[in-house]
């Protein structure tokens, strides 16, 4: 999954954005009861903070990222490899730092670790007040009131029915270009490595018509791009009661791209074994559905594909890459990876390298493996690749992904894009940018006067392995 914040290539090399506070134009109301919430990990965090911060609101309190300000704090939490709830644990040590002077304060952790961890942070660690899983935000009033009365309060209830569908997110950390719709929750999976099914509960997808309904809200708002989010977006399913027609994830996407021709669509995350044709024709229909997948391989070889229970192997992998270039020649396609994953053999490594290859990935996510408590892969395999292994497996992999990124933006070059606005370049005041169709940055000068949210015509001039430097064009 892929966030607006983040540009390709950079050294972060994660999927997961590290402890981003709302950015919220505050102090609006005085008096009332101040929150302050960070998000970690994957957008469909950031979207559910969306959506905490309405609930909140909604209770009167307001927003501020004045941590010394706040009167609640609330960490929206990730455990989808050690070192992301190792840096949570820091924090929320600062943070028992801030009670010592302030013994109202009032700390509570949201999401994936939270759900995980349940009380033993309340127990065991004594580091907070709140822990609420990613089905519980509803019961965050009631929540704060059992602090408020003396006592510590959990809820890590995972819920079947819960979508928060009728939640208006609050768009606080905004450009006002670019948004996050979560179409679906959860993840019925299990591939082994991972914890997302545990953390998340059981897949379920979300009514098409308030999908649509805050597609148009965000559209008439003046955003111009939204992003339909979810663990494995293709196996969206909602039954219209009325109608009982069965709507699928290529149905959805029609219907948000008839909104406006000037209202992009993304989406996150694909599974190999569950995008369909039909989605690729449809994307091959509508010229607002942006050319450009986020298509998760992990590995490129079968016997481990197989052990992370992926449930596809390479030669289907391969035949979904070729599938998707012959539909849409100009599409880019983007991975993950897992370098050293239980058993993983140099040859098998290899195998990884040369699907890349094949694949020619525009940018990827790469990690080592990191073994989670509870999963498959921690209960059936030994977790038996040395780190020093699999760091350099690692490396392999990210320098082989520099050059197929370097690569890919060279054949760019002198090409013309039509790119959406998003805003100012971070390095210089006279540089804009914004992405075009296959979600690429491109840095350009502007000619004329444009704002974000505009739709500029750029020629690309100068290429890098992170970013694409543009010339405008006037139309
Ligand atoms: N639903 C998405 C992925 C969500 S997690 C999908 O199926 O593609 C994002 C990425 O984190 C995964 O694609 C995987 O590459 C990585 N990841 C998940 N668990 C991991 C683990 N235990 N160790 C290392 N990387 C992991
Ligand atoms: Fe995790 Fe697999 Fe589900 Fe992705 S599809 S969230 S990797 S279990
Ligand atoms: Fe992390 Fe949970 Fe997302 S474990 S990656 S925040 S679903």
């Amino acid at each position: 999954m892929h966030h607006s914040t983040r540009e390709h290539g950079n050294e972060l090399l994660d999927d997961i954005r590290q402890g981003e506070a709302f950015d919220y134009q505050s102090d609006t109301l005085i008096g009332t009861r101040k929150f302050y919430l960070e998000s970690y990990g994957c957008q469909m965090n950031f979207s559910d903070s969306e959506i905490v911060a309405s609930i909140l609101v909604e209770q009167g309190m307001a927003p501020t990222k004045v941590l010394e300000d706040a009167h609640l704090i609330f960490l929206n939490t990730c455990s989808i490899r050690e070192k992301a709830e190792e840096t949570v644990r820091k924090r929320l040590k600062e943070f028992r730092g801030l009670k010592k002077n302030n013994p109202d304060l009032l700390i509570g952790v949201l999401g994936c670790m939270a759900e995980r961890l349940k009380d033993k942070f309340l127990v065991e660690e004594q580091l907070v007040d709140i822990v609420v899983g990613p089905d519980a935000y509803r019961d965050l009033p009631n929540l704060i009131q059992t602090v408020d009365e003396g006592s510590k309060a959990v809820n890590v209830f995972l819920s079947r029915e819960e979508t928060y569908a009728d939640i208006a997110p609050m768009r606080l950390d905004s450009n006002g270009v670019t948004a996050f719709i979560s179409i679906m929750r959860g993840c019925d999976n299990m591939c082994s490595f991972c914890v997302v099914p545990f953390t998340r509960g059981r897949e379920r997808s979300r009514n098409a018509f308030t999908i649509l309904a805050e597609a148009q809200n965000l559209f008439d708002k003046g955003f111009r791009e939204v992003t339909l989010l979810g663990q494995n977006v293709d196996s969206y399913k909602w039954e219209n009661p009325e109608t009982r027609q069965m709507i699928s994830f290529a149905k959805l996407l029609e219907w948000v791209a008839q909104i406006h021709p000037d209202l992009r669509i993304r989406f996150s995350t694909s599974h190999p074994k569950d995008i369909t044709t039909e989605v690729l024709l449809t994307m091959a229909k509508y010229d607002n559905i942006c050319k450009y997948i986020h298509l998760p391989c992990q590995s490129g070889n079968s016997r481990i594909l197989n052990l992370m229970n992926r449930t596809y192997d390479r030669e289907w992998y391969l035949d979904k890459i070729d599938e998707i270039y012959q539909i849409l020649p100009d599409c880019a396609i983007s991975s993950d990876m897992i370098a050293g994953f239980c058993s993983e053999t140099e040859e098998e490594h290899q195998d990884t390298l040369s699907l890349m290859q094949y694949a020619k990935y525009s940018m990827s996510y790469m990690f080592f493996y990191s073994e989670r408590p509870g999963t498959l892969a921690a209960k059936k395999y030994k977790d038996d690749v040395p780190e020093s292994i699999k760091k350099k497996r690692l490396n392999e992999i990210i320098q082989l992904q520099h050059k197929l990124s370097l690569q890919h933006n060279e054949q760019d070059l002198n090409k013309s894009f039509r790119i959406l606005v998003e805003g100012k370049s971070k390095k210089s005041d006279a540089q804009w940018k914004g992405r075009n169709s296959q979600n690429k940055v491109i840095v350009f000068t502007p000619l004329t006067e444009v704002n974000p949210g505009d739709y500029v015509n750029v020629t690309v001039t100068r290429v890098n392995s992170a970013t694409l430097i543009g010339q405008h064009l006037i139309p």
